[in-house]
Parts: C-alpha cells; structure tokens; sequence
C-alpha cells in the first residue's frame, strides 16, 4: 500500500507504479533508512511527542526489521513506492498503531534528504581509505624507482631527463588533492536536515539537535526549505569524484602508452591484462582502458545532478529522486575503478633499461648543454642558438650530444671544452635538478617521505 491513501479512489496505474517507484536503487539505503527511523523516534519518545515506551517498542521493531534483513529471513518488497514506504509497512505490519507513529514530525522528503547523506557518508569513507592505499602504492613504486632515469615529455615529444619515480609522485599529488577534496564534501555533507519535514519543519515540540547528536553529524541544517531540496553534497562528492576519475584516466592513458611496444617501460601482471580472441600475441591492458572509459559514466552521473537541479523551484519535488541512481553509480564506478586500478599498479613491472634507452635518444639534455654555455658565461639566447645547431649537426651525422666530438662542439662554439661530456649526461642532468619538487632521487625519496607522513597524519586524524 501506498503512504498516501485516503484522497485517492484508485490504486496507480501498474506500469507506472513501476516509473514512479524508487525501491529498486533506494533500497541500497535500507541500513540507513533504519538508523535514522531509530534516531527520530528516540528523539520523539524523549521529547514526549510520543509515549517513551511506544518510542522504545518502535526502536526494538527497527532492529528487528535489521536483523531479519541482515540474516535473510525478511526480504524487501520491490512493489512498494520506496524503501520508506516499506520500512513503515513493515514496522506496522509487526507492531500495529504503534508503527504507524513513526512517522510524526516526518516528511519522506526529509527523511530521504538523511538517509542519502548517512550513505554517502559511509561510503566516502570507504572510497577515502582506496585512494590512501593507492597513494601508497605510488610512493612503493616511487622509492624503488627513485632514480631511474626516463624521458619526460612535454606534447608527448620527449622534453627534459626526469625520473620514474617523479612521475609517478605527480600523481600522488593530484590523488593527495583528492582526498582533501573529498573530505571537504563529507565536511559539508555531515549536516542533519531531519527535522525539516515536509517543506516548513513541524509544529511538534522536536528537538532537532537530538538526532543531530544521535546520527553523529557536526552539525543541524538551518533552514528547512534548504534542508529537503538540497543535493549540492550530490553534486559536491560526484565533482570530487569526477576528478578523481579524471586523475585515474591520465594515469591509466599512460600506463597503456607505457606498456606498447613503441614504449616497453613496463608491463602488467597477467593478472591485470587480457589476450585476443584471434591474435596470439597480444597482451591486452584492458583494466587501464576500462578505468579510462569509465571516467564517462562518472562525468555522465555529475551532469545528470547537475542537470537535475537547476531548474528546480523549493523544496522537494519529484524530479530530486533521479539523485540517487546518478551518485550511486557515481560512487560505485570509482570504487570498483580503485579495486582494479591499486593491485595492477602494485604488481607492474618496470622497465629501467627501456626508460634509459628512450631517454638517451631525442636530445632530451639539450637544455642542460645550452646551459653549460651560460654557466660559461654567454647570454641563454646565444647558448640556445649554438645547441640547436649542435642537434641539427648531430641528427646529420647520426650521433647523439653525449657521442658527438669536441671539434664538432668547438666549430659552432669555442667556449666549450670537454667538461660538456659529464655536464650533459643522463645521470648529471636529472640530479642536478635537486630543487624543491625537483626529478633528482633525493628529491623524489623526500617526496614520498612528505606523502606517506601525510597519510599517516590523515589516519591518525580520523582514529
Ligand atoms: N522516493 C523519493 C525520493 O527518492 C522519496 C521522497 C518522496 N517524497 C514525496 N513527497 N513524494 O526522492
């Protein structure tokens, strides 16, 4: 039965009870749902809206409905309008009157406004601890390859000598930002807005800081309106999420990049890649390329919200209940992205050789031999000009800046002498750049020092 009968002659029509119902996705909020129905009637019962034993047989019937779920000898009735309407059925299918007080001083619409931020809140958790232990995983990989030397690029041509481990710290970086960004979402999120009702709160004498303290929030929304037609905390953790699938894409380009034959700077565990059906040798990274595909549907699921709520009058209406699927899917993507992404980092198998291979073609430390000039005293302009024409004379001899001869160096330039050799190589180039956020290995270790100092700060934070 529905929660609103009394005004209606006639049941909704079947298929489009099927439109209107929410109970196939909200039903993920069942746990919460009866959290929140303890809270409010807790709260009822000690404010004497209701009779404390009524309020205490009501909780005891929430937890019983918990646990018959939780052990599979209640099912959830997928006919019902929502896991609302449900759960106060079945309140009152076991507890008779007494059920059906519940839901005084209570909208569903504020009712749906709690349960989709206890939900949400748990499950940020859940997704804060994956992008820690990714983080982590980074810094693994970062240490053990702290001085391997790579080409860094820049519009994918090869650029400047950089090392493995430096490129894979940006990427802690950007995940370091995410969690800051998803932990700002929770912040705002963790506000109770129960006790708003319908639309314009109640005239009962609630206390609404009671299941504001009960449910654990920081804090009481203020103002009731506000408090049922909200979603920015929605739109806030499907933008923060969205970054981060935008952070993981990048990340899951390169590794696909990396793994081709035209790179070879690493490869994936069998157990992270896949074959053909018809060519023999390939080794597929489909997990990359799937992460990469499934920053889509994350994208698609902020639009929606977004799309959702910007022509909406106050308060609550109807078009609010397409929320869910769009953050759920949201959230779900991510974690199952994260699932896949940390253990095919964890067990990738780096390539030094390669890296040092490619980076020794492509005149990547002609920067660093222009400024060998410069520590000689001649303008950078000039110093720039005389390499250029160095890499020019060496692509039409078929050398290398490290193989080419003195007297070639000294036609284009007399100020150079044999200390170019070492000034130029690999090794010297990339430990040279030992400044603050620099490639050098020292630079990359205190990087991951900084990092894993800051995760263990954040996990003391919250314990
Ligand atoms: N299933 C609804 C939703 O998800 C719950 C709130 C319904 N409120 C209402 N007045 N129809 O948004």
């Amino acid at each position: 039965m529905p929660l609103w009968t009394g005004r209606f002659q006639k049941e909704l029509d079947q298929k489009t009870n099927d439109f209107n119902s929410s109970i196939s996705f909200d039903c993920k909020m069942a746990r919460q749902d009866i959290e929140g129905s303890i809270a409010h009637a807790t709260m009822l019962g000690q404010c004497g809206v209701i009779d404390k034993s009524e309020a205490d047989a009501i909780c005891q019937g929430l937890e019983g409905i918990l646990k018959d779920l939780q052990s599979g000898t209640l099912e959830i009735d997928m006919t019902q309008e929502d896991i609302h309407t449900f759960m106060e059925g079945e309140l009152t299918r076991r507890l008779g009157d007494t059920g059906k007080r519940l839901h005084t001083a209570r909208s569903r619409n504020d009712q749906v406004a709690l349960d989709i931020r206890l939900y949400l809140r748990e499950e940020a958790q859940g997704l804060l601890e994956q992008i820690k232990e990714l983080t982590e995983t980074i810094c693994v990989q970062a240490e053990a390859f702290a001085g391997t030397v790579m080409p860094g690029y820049t519009h994918l041509q090869r650029a400047q000598p950089i090392t493995f481990g430096h490129h894979l710290m940006a990427y802690a970086e950007m995940f370091l930002r995410d969690l800051g960004r998803l932990q700002d979402a929770v912040k705002r999120m963790n506000v109770n807005p129960l006790g708003s009702g319908a639309l314009a709160s109640t005239t009962y004498p609630i206390d609404r800081t009671v299941t504001t303290r009960l449910l654990g929030f920081s804090d009481t929304m203020r103002n009731s309106l506000d408090g049922v037609s909200d979603r920015d905390f929605c739109m806030e953790l499907a933008a923060a999420l969205s970054i981060v699938m935008v952070h993981l894409s990048r990340f899951s380009e390169e590794i696909i990049l990396w793994c081709s034959w035209e790179f070879k700077f690493v490869e994936l565990d069998d157990a992270f890649s896949t074959g053909s059906s018809i060519m023999p040798q390939k080794k597929n990274p489909d997990i990359a390329e799937l992460v990469r595909g499934k920053s889509g549907r994350v994208f698609g699921d902020l639009t929606a919200l977004l799309t959702v709520m910007k022509g909406l009058p106050l308060a609550y209406n109807k078009d609010m209940q397409e929320d869910k699927e769009a953050i759920f899917d949201s959230v779900e993507t991510v974690k199952i992205c994260l699932t896949a992404f940390t253990p095919m980092l964890a067990t990738m198998k780096v390539l030094p050789e390669n890296m040092r291979k490619a980076a020794a073609g492509g005149f990547i430390n002609a920067t660093d031999c222009a400024d060998y000039l410069v520590k000689k005293g001649l303008p950078f302009r000039d110093a720039y000009k005389a390499t250029g024409t160095l890499v020019a004379r060496c692509i039409e001899l078929g050398e290398t800046l490290e193989t080419l001869p003195m007297e070639e160096y000294q036609t284009v330039c007399e100020a150079f002498d044999e200390g170019v050799y070492e000034a130029i190589s690999l090794e010297n180039c990339v430990n040279g750049r030992s400044v603050l956020g620099g490639p050098a290995r020292e630079s990359v270790l205190a990087q991951v020092k900084r990092v894993r100092g800051l995760l263990r700060e954040d996990a003391a934070s919250e314990s």
